[in-house]
């Protein structure tokens, strides 16, 4: 806001003697003035809080009006800001110093007070206020800084006790260019009679009134510990006499200051120890920075760690670290595109264990090897949980233009988790060749067969999968994916094959199934699994359930259920870039089907 600059008064407690406003004239002449004055608003005026330099400027260049920030400030607050802002600007000289006290003592405060106020040392104070009391030819050497306040500060004691003496030696102080140190050796033995005098009279007081130490006995003053307890009495009544000679308003206001400095020294404790909080993290991330390191080194310490010991050992910022580690190290094989997936997993199943472990520490040691295999296979990409997506396809297995086509991510879901390098896989129904493409790339052996295989694939084998050309118990995993019934016809009507997507009713279709699978059955080894990756569907209306009537079927011919994966379908509803589960709108009773099953059977026996 804009104020007649007349209405502008500088501050009373303003320290500053002199101002120089040349250059700032000519700053305000190029920029204008580019900070309001700070100003509290009186009866019929406004007091300048900060901001006289510029004010004498101002009027000097004949300005009427002043921008003008007002502020809301108490007597005290205006005082100990001006002397403040000032003092951070530019240092006051000692005059302006010294002056400045003078005028705060003679309104009746005490240099302690000052000092508290200001937030400056009160011996400071008490030396600028002794200036005074020198000759007017000692305070302009002082003024002119040819006597330091720091030598008046050592002329205190004789001050008090004798100002002749403390003239004269400031005098030979000028006179002789002493030093501080040369001041102090002069004055000491007066400085010593003085203490001396002093403890005698502080005696003489303590024995007269011995229950200002609250002692039963007279004091006597002989080991230093008397001596220490008749100090900490002293102080004490000289706190008391000092809060009695104050005003209510005085002894308030003190009050409200004491309180103010404990919360700021509170603040500043916390801050301390935030400080020292930070230094312990930072150590122990340091320390478990470098454990971790030796844990990716050495092994062993590898399986202790996934045993959850160090986790039970350990806090928690290690145990973070340790697992960061490790999870490195094991992110280290798995292909860059599935590291997220495999790191939350591993995040997750961490966490259970972890928590298991806990809760019940004789247990890690049965726990361990299942873990460690669990490592294994989150080290080699598997997903250990029954919901699996996959929205983009991956395109270096098979045909992704074949109709009925299947993502190699659930063929190697499947034989990551259940085979090994060098395995024999078989796909029954191999259609395009995703199957054989998969376990190509990971080393695993595999023979397709197809009813009617694309003419390009010469690698799969025409064969109606009735019946399998290969002797019992000699592979090691089955991965099939039938005809989802009649979604899509793989062959024509009049080539009259027996292909199951052109079975005649569901029941039919399940019956050739149950055949296919029951070779499926004696070609697998003991104990070795078949998935079978299948869809229910809806025909005229009807929900045909044909992955639970085929895990039946399946169990029926001695499979062993292992349960099954929901595989999230995408088609249409990636299309619509919808998200991934959708009801079908509700014109018919059904829900749309967004999901296939991969379904575990294995092999009983062995
Ligand atoms: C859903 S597709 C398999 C697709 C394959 N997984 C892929 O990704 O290309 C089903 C396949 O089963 C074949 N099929 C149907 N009846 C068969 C039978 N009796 N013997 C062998 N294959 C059969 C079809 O020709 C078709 O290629």
């Amino acid at each position: 806001m804009e104020v007649p600059i007349e209405l502008i008064r500088p501050s009373p407690y303003q320290p500053r003697l002199t101002f120089n406003t040349g250059d700032l004239k000519e700053e305000i002449e190029r920029d204008g003035l580019l900070s309001a004055l700070v100003v509290r608003k009186r009866d019929d005026h406004y007091e300048l809080l900060d901001g006289e330099r510029r004010l004498r400027t101002l009027k000097e260049m004949g300005w009427k009006t002043a921008p003008v920030d007002v502020r809301e400030v108490d007597d005290v607050t205006a005082r100990r800001s001006v002397f403040k802002l000032n003092i951070v600007r530019e240092n006051y000289t000692t005059e302006e110093k010294a002056r400045y006290f003078k005028k705060l003592a003679d309104e009746g405060m005490k240099a302690y007070q000052i000092g508290q106020e200001l937030n400056v040392d009160d011996t400071w104070v008490r030396a600028h206020l002794s200036v005074f009391q020198f000759p007017e030819d000692i305070q302009e050497a002082v003024w002119a800084d040819q006597l330091s306040i720091s030598t008046i500060r050592e002329l205190e004691a004789v001050i008090g006790a004798n100002i002749e003496e403390a003239i004269s030696v400031a005098g030979e102080a000028i006179a002789r260019k002493l030093t501080i140190r040369q001041v102090h050796d002069l004055v000491r033995p007066s400085v010593e009679r003085i203490d001396k005098a002093r403890v005698e009279a502080a005696r003489q007081a303590l024995e007269a009134k011995t229950q200002v130490l609250g002692a039963a006995a007279p004091i006597s003053l002989e080991t230093p510990e008397d001596y220490e307890k008749a100090a900490t009495a002293l102080r004490e009544e000289a706190k008391k006499r000092r809060l009695e000679s104050l005003t209510p308003e005085e002894r308030a206001a003190l009050a409200a200051q004491r309180e103010q400095e404990a919360i700021e020294k509170q603040q500043r404790k916390e801050e301390a120890q935030g400080k020292r909080e930070e230094a312990r993290q930072q150590e122990i991330e340091d320390e478990a920075r470098k454990r971790a390191k030796e844990i990716v080194k050495d092994n062993n310490l590898v399986r202790e760690f996934v045993a959850g010991e160090y986790v039970l050992t350990a806090g928690d910022v290690r145990a973070e670290d340790l697992r960061e580690a490790l999870m490195q190290k094991l992110m280290a094989n798995i292909p860059e595109e599935k590291r997220q997936r495999a790191k939350d997993i591993f995040d997750e199943e961490f966490n259970s264990l972890q928590k298991r472990l806990e809760i019940f520490p004789e247990k890690s040691a049965k726990i361990e090897p299942k873990f460690t295999r669990f490592k294994e296979l989150v080290t080699r990409g598997v997903i250990p949980y029954t919901v699996w997506d996959f929205p983009d396809r991956d395109d270096y297995a098979g045909d992704k233009d074949f109709h009925g086509n299947c993502s190699p991510q659930i063929v190697e879901q499947c034989i990551w988790r259940l085979t090994e390098e060098g395995d024999l896989v078989v796909d029954p129904m191999a259609g395009s060749g995703t199957a054989l493409d998969v376990c190509r790339k990971f080393n695993r052996k595999c023979i397709g067969y197809d009813i009617k295989p694309p003419t390009e694939r010469v690698d799969i084998i025409q064969n109606d999968s009735h019946h399998i050309p290969l002797a019992d118990n000699f592979v090691d995993m089955v991965f099939i994916h039938p005809p989802y019934w009649k979604l899509v016809f793989f062959t024509r009507a009049e080539e009259k094959l027996p292909d199951l997507s052109r079975a005649d009713t569901p029941e039919q279709f399940l019956e050739m199934l149950k055949e296919v699978f029951q070779e499926c059955y004696r070609i697998l080894k003991p104990r070795k699994f078949m998935c079978v990756l299948l869809g229910d569907l809806i025909r005229d209306g009807s929900f045909v359930p044909l992955c639970r009537k085929t895990a039946n079927m399946a169990e029926k011919l001695g499979f062993v259920d292992y349960g099954y994966a929901v595989k999230l379908a995408h088609g249409e509803v990636s299309r619509k870039k919808s998200g991934v589960i959708v009801a079908e709108p509700i014109y018919t009773d059904n829900l749309k089907i967004s999901h296939d099953a991969v379904m575990f059977l294995r092999k009983g026996g062995g």
